[in-house]
């Protein structure tokens, strides 16, 4: 049942009806507004957009359509100025949409419109031998949300962790490990040592410059594939890979594909061939890069004077291989607003290729920075926010607050686990992405505020009413639902399935999270005014139907947003 779409009916009919031979507008449900003051109506139809075509004033219009309104059990329609506004019948809304929910709760939302379709999600993408922050929290949890979203919807999703796992630092890292590493100090530090190993490589190397030609030398034996180099270089990524999956276990994040920057490197021939055939390559200083002046960036730099490939090639490789491995209809990619010009370039340097599809099928879904309580990170000024740290902390934050709150719950720490960390993907998920976010600790775990503790506690306490709920056998009075908070309430489960797809279409998982933030305060609201469990057997089953629907959806949203929803807290 799509609220928007059915009051878009009742528009069509009316429409056709009172202005005979007129055509109606394309998107009425787009046009529908929700009135600021609920005294307005549930919905309203601005009448001034058909002004033009039908040549009469506003009003007049409105007027006729009210004339001509088939009026259902689902609302009724008022005119006010060039407004028809809509008043949705309270029980009628009620009675149709409990029932469906209630029939496949964890369906609710859910849609086949992606049937057929496939869209590849590059995310998280983290770099070998460089510790998990949280720099890559956003995209980690964006793209985990995102991917959850379009399954939801019916699409085909390949979750790609694009590896940064190629680059003369590698080089330079095996040259620290053959100086002052060793196999032990490695295992045993993982990918920390590593980090550390680079710092010592480029804190000696001012002393001895002889160091940085060892550097270019073993990468060079990896670009040539020297057994040695490679075994190492391949060990440096399993243990950074082998830190990071701790982490990912954690977010509950999975990948289809680790195929990172290395693995193009036998596909760079293509590229550079069909630039070439093309005629988009041009020299530049010993460099080879695609012009884009027309189009007001800087040239793509496309092979370095030294032979080297670079990012922006491998990205033209990695989108040429995505489209034939997988025949995507989308691919994006969530990374930081930093690399907004390298996508430009990349999707720009594609389509002159001839490929038509990189105009609407690649999207950059770019994000916003993070800062910690109130300071900037910076890796060079060593502040740094590494994520196994915070989200132990989180746990840890969660533990105390739980033990405080409800000491005789059952799975305190894996409880604590489902806050902690569904507090940290929250607050980053609540705001734009595109907005730049500070993430502090009172904020993210206040309990009483816009949190994922605060989503999950309405949810759990809804799952203990359920429990706790004995009541006579009776039909469920959905006249009992009439009151504003209940009626609130089911209008924001109604409005569930279209902030979904609205996720879907603008990559804004954000979307879901102010969703499911405003059915939980709904919720509470409702709860704190009414008692669920009366005298009225028919009332009190028809307020167990809403707590059960409310139940569903929050658990079905924080599922969507990345949160698993504890029964009990
Ligand atoms: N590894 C890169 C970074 O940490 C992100 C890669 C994003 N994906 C891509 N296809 N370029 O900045």
């Amino acid at each position: 049942m799509d609220l928007r779409a059915r009051i878009a009916d009742l528009v069509a009919g009316a429409i056709a009806r009172g202005f005979e031979g007129a055509e109606a507008p394309a998107d009425i449900a787009r046009m529908l507004e929700v009135p600021p003051d609920p005294v307005l109506g549930d919905f309203a139809f601005p009448c001034f957009q058909l002004s033009k075509s039908l040549r009469k004033g506003p009003p007049q219009i409105a007027q006729t359509l009210m004339q001509h309104i088939d009026a259902p059990r689902l609302a009724r329609a008022e005119v006010k100025g060039g407004y028809l506004n809509f008043f949705l019948n309270r029980q009628g809304l009620a009675e149709e949409l409990l029932p469906v929910i209630l029939s496949a709760p964890e369906r609710w939302g859910s849609s086949r419109e992606g049937t057929g379709k496939t869209v590849c999600l590059d995310y998280s993408s983290i770099n070998i031998a460089k510790r998990f922050h949280i720099g890559h929290l956003s995209t980690t949890a964006i793209g985990n949300s995102l991917k959850r979203i379009y399954d939801f919807l019916g699409y085909r999703t390949v979750g790609i962790n694009h590896l940064g796992d190629w680059g003369t630092q590698f080089g330079k890292m095996i040259a620290a490990y053959k100086h002052w590493g060793s196999q032990d100090m490695v295992e045993q530090g993982g990918v920390q040592a590593l980090s550390d190993l680079y710092v010592l490589f480029h804190q000696e190397e001012q002393q001895d410059p002889a160091l940085e030609e060892e550097g270019r030398q073993w990468f060079k034996r990896i670009e040539d594939g020297d057994e040695e180099a490679l075994r190492i270089f391949n060990w440096f990524k399993e243990i950074t890979l082998k830190d990071a999956s701790r982490v990912y276990d954690l977010l509950d994040v999975q990948f289809d594909s680790y195929a990172g920057e290395s693995f193009y490197n036998d596909k760079m021939g293509r590229v550079v061939d069909e630039l070439q055939q093309k005629n988009l390559l041009k020299e530049s200083d010993g460099a080879y890069v695609v012009d884009l002046e027309e189009w007001s960036m800087p040239p793509c730099l496309i092979i370095k004077s030294d032979g080297a490939t670079l990012y922006a090639t491998r990205d033209i490789a990695a989108a040429l291989y995505r489209k034939d491995t997988y025949d995507f209809d989308k691919c994006l990619y969530v990374v930081a607003y930093q690399q907004d010009l390298h996508f430009r370039q990349v999707f720009k340097v594609l389509e002159l290729m001839g490929y038509d599809w990189a105009k609407d099928q690649l999207e950059h879904v770019s994000f916003g920075m993070i800062s910690y309580e109130g300071e900037a990170l910076s890796t060079r000024k060593g502040n740094i926010v590494y994520l196994d740290e915070l989200l132990d902390k989180a746990q840890e934050k969660a533990l105390a607050i739980i033990e405080e709150k409800s000491p005789g719950l059952q799975d305190k720490t894996g409880t604590a686990r489902a806050v902690g960390v569904g507090a940290v993907i929250f607050s980053d998920l609540f705001n734009s992405r595109i907005k730049d976010i500070d993430f502090r600790w009172d904020r993210a775990l206040n309990f009483d505020g816009e949190t994922g503790p605060y989503v999950q506690y309405t949810h759990a306490r809804c799952s203990s009413v359920l429990r706790k709920a004995d009541v006579a056998d009776s039909a469920i009075d959905y006249a009992a639902l009439q009151d504003d908070e209940a009626f609130q309430l089911l209008k924001l489960l109604a409005l569930f399935p279209e902030a979904v797809r609205e996720a879907a279409q603008r990559n804004e998982p954000s979307v879901v999270t102010r969703a499911v933030t405003e059915i939980a305060k709904a919720y509470n609201k409702f709860y704190y005014e009414h008692r669920i469990l009366t005298e009225d057997a028919g009332q009190s089953r028809a307020r167990l139907a809403l707590t059960s629907a409310v139940q569903a959806v929050l658990k079905q949203g924080l599922f969507l947003i990345g949160l698993e929803a504890p029964e009990q807290m």
